[in-house]
């Protein structure tokens, strides 16, 4: 009997600017249903009794190749949607983290997201991070370059201490639109992960579809390199 316990859930939220195209609408439409389903997903997983952190792909370091108006477009969102969220992270008990580079961003929106991170810090139901301008190969190589100027020894304990997102293996990930990549995303805490690809649009995607993953995750069986 399998006992797998799911701590840490990785979303690749993919698939707006298809949803948005099959309705007849414009990409940024797909961007803003997509990021209500953010809302719906992360108070489920606030709820849920073994879930301690949800990291969602928001925003890659390649998605500055977009156009103009669509990187400009998701930074107000961003900005919009963490304004909106706040209330609900004090109510749920959700502490806020961002990952990624995020030193390529607007003052203000730096200075947004660094506020709610210290309003957030001491709350316990559930931790949110949000990766942005995010690569793996980038953390990895920023790890490693602080570590080089400490003068530590280069380990797999040292390199996960330094990374944007420290003493957190993914248990599973899950990657809409159907498309099977990993995409440069958390690639040193993915390791071991349990990967599940579903052909929903991210704006199409909720609770009950997450529910049936989880459960099929419970039963799969994770031998980590064992046997
Ligand atoms: C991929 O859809 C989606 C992203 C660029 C990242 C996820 C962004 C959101 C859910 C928007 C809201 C985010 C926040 C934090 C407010 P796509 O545009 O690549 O879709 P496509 O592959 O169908 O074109």
């Amino acid at each position: 009997m399998s006992n797998n316990t799911l701590k840490h859930l990785a979303l690749i939220m993919d698939g707006n600017g298809r949803w948005a195209k099959q309705q007849g609408l414009n990409r940024t439409k797909g961007h803003e249903a997509g990021a209500e389903v953010i809302r719906h997903i992360t108070t489920y997983c606030a709820t849920h009794p073994t879930i301690e952190t949800v990291t969602l792909y928001a925003f890659s370091t390649e998605n500055w190749k977009r156009p103009k108006y669509e990187v400009d477009f998701l930074m107000k969102l961003l900005a919009r949607y963490l304004q909106s969220e706040l209330k609900t992270y004090q109510e749920e008990n959700i502490r806020f983290i961002a990952i990624g580079d995020t030193s390529k961003f607007s003052k203000t929106l730096r200075d947004q997201i660094n506020s709610i991170e210290e309003k957030t810090k001491n709350n316990s139901s559930l931790t949110q991070v949000l990766a942005l301008n995010y690569g793996g190969r980038d953390e990895i190589v920023r790890a490693v370059n602080t570590i080089i100027k400490n003068g530590q020894e280069v380990t797999e304990s040292s390199i996960g201490m330094e990374l944007d997102t420290p003493y957190q293996d993914i248990d599973l990930l899950i990657r809409t639109s159907g498309e099977r990549r990993v995409s440069n995303y958390l690639l040193w805490q993915l390791s071991y992960s349990e990967l599940f690809f579903t052909k929903t649009l991210w704006p199409d995607f909720g609770t009950a579809e997450l529910i049936t993953i989880i459960d099929e995750f419970i039963q799969r069986t994770r031998r980590f390199g064992g046997i």
